[in-house]
């Protein structure tokens, strides 16, 4: 039987982190609401030298290391952090990574589900063409606003995977159900470089499109709880897939009850300390549950994709003899735990130092270059990006 799926995952976050119990005493909030209510500990903090382009070049050199270019057709980069908004990121990406020009780059935006489209047009791209692949890449910072509610659930980061026939890690399976509908939970006027957000209403369509997509789904597959090893969501912040979860967890017997629930845990452990990466941050609950929790070949995974405005996919995937041998578990950990903790003086700092939407010349602080690819400034209007020699 043809397979489609996953070959390779990399992953690649800011050097820098705040601790949520400084914000929250900062803020003259109980830290228990910010680490249990919202489930999340650290934050990872983009200076400016770090963005969309940036992030999504780092995680694809992770994942394409040490792995034959050849065959690699596109890169689809999923983002809604664009900075620009005419040419894509993709394009920048490419020339940073010095790939040949035989290949195509684009980049897809619908909020957090971005990476999700692009993931189902390169399993059907590869689906046809068995020597060709796909590097689909969810990369995104997300700014919410110094002292707003949705302050404690920002985050920078970015998931890359290489699509293939045959897949060593993942494969997909052609079992989806999705849903789209106008709902004004959360956007991005073009003027703003942070996100407006209604954010218990977000919360509410979030579970509500779970719900709908988990009966469709049982429906159309004649699956419950009982057949997945794992369900893993789009984690805006950790308490957030958990109120999903619980949707499952009504119908589960004991042991799935408790299989479920500590998968939960060990997929959320990545994202509790970078936060939310929007667009790769369902790609990131995968990778921290494959990293951290050795599973069975043939393991059934739910996967459960969600982007406000409002767009979502619930799909599963099996997983692949020697899947583990693909990983790089201490190199991911290294990344996490390498990274140099801010103040809260800092981080406004860094936050409120952002290129301007103005013409003017803009150059980023060299004291917080970091990372493989960085932005060094705008100069005449255009973003000027640099890589290691
Ligand atoms: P809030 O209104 O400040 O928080 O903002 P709250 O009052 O609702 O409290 C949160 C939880 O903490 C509650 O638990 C409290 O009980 C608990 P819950 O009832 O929810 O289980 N709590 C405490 N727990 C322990 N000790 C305490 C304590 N005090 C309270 N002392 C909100 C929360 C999420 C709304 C805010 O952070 C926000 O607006 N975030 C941004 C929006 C968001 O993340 N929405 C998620 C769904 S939409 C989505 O996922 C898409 C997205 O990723 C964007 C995209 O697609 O592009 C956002």
């Amino acid at each position: 039987m043809s397979e489609v799926g996953i070959e390779r995952i990399g992953f690649a976050t800011p050097g820098l982190y705040m601790d949520m119990k400084d914000l929250a005493r900062r803020r003259g909030i109980d830290p228990d609401k910010y680490t249990v209510g919202i489930g999340q500990s650290e934050q990872s903090v983009a200076p400016s030298s770090q963005d969309a382009v940036t992030l999504a070049a780092a995680a694809a050199k992770d994942a394409l290391e040490g792995e034959s270019l050849e065959g690699l057709d596109m890169i689809l980069l999923g983002t809604e952090s664009a900075v620009d908004a005419s040419r894509a990121a993709a394009v920048y990406v490419k020339e940073l990574l010095g790939l040949p020009d035989a290949v195509r780059c684009v980049e897809v935006k619908q909020a957090c589900y971005g990476a999700t489209a692009a993931l189902f047009w390169a399993l059907d791209y590869v689906s046809r063409r068995k020597d060709r692949k796909v590097l689909v890449i969810g990369s995104d910072v997300a700014r919410y606003g110094l002292n707003t509610p949705g302050e404690v659930t920002q985050g920078a980061g970015a998931v890359s995977m290489l699509v293939s026939y045959d897949p060593k890690i993942l494969a997909i399976e052609d079992d989806s159900v999705f849903m789209t509908a106008e709902v004004a939970d959360f956007w991005r006027p073009l003027y703003s470089n942070c996100a407006l957000v209604n954010g218990r209403y977000s919360t509410q369509i979030y579970l509500e499109f779970f719900s709908k997509l988990w009966e469709r789904y049982k429906q159309k597959t004649g699956k419950g709880a009982k057949d997945f090893e794992a369900f893993l969501f789009h984690l805006p912040f950790a308490k957030m897939g958990l109120k999903a979860l619980k949707e499952v967890l009504k119908e589960a017997d004991d042991a799935t009850f408790a299989r479920l629930s500590k998968r939960f845990e060990t997929s959320a452990a990545y994202s509790r300390r970078v936060g939310n990466i929007y667009s790769g941050s369902l790609y990131l609950s995968l990778l921290s549950l494959l990293e951290g929790q050795a599973m069975e070949p043939g393991s059934r995974i739910a996967l459960f994709s969600y982007g406000s405005g409002a767009e979502a996919e619930l799909f599963s995937a099996t997983l692949k003899e020697g899947y583990l041998s693909r990983l790089y578990p201490e190199r991911h950990l290294k990344m996490i735990e390498g990274r140099k903790r801010v103040t809260v003086d800092e981080y406004e700092h860094l936050f409120s130092d952002f290129p301007t939407s103005s013409p003017q010349d803009y150059a980023c602080d060299k004291k917080y270059f970091s990372g493989p690819f960085r932005l060094v400034g705008v100069k005449d209007q255009q973003r000027m990006y640099e890589a290691d020699e």
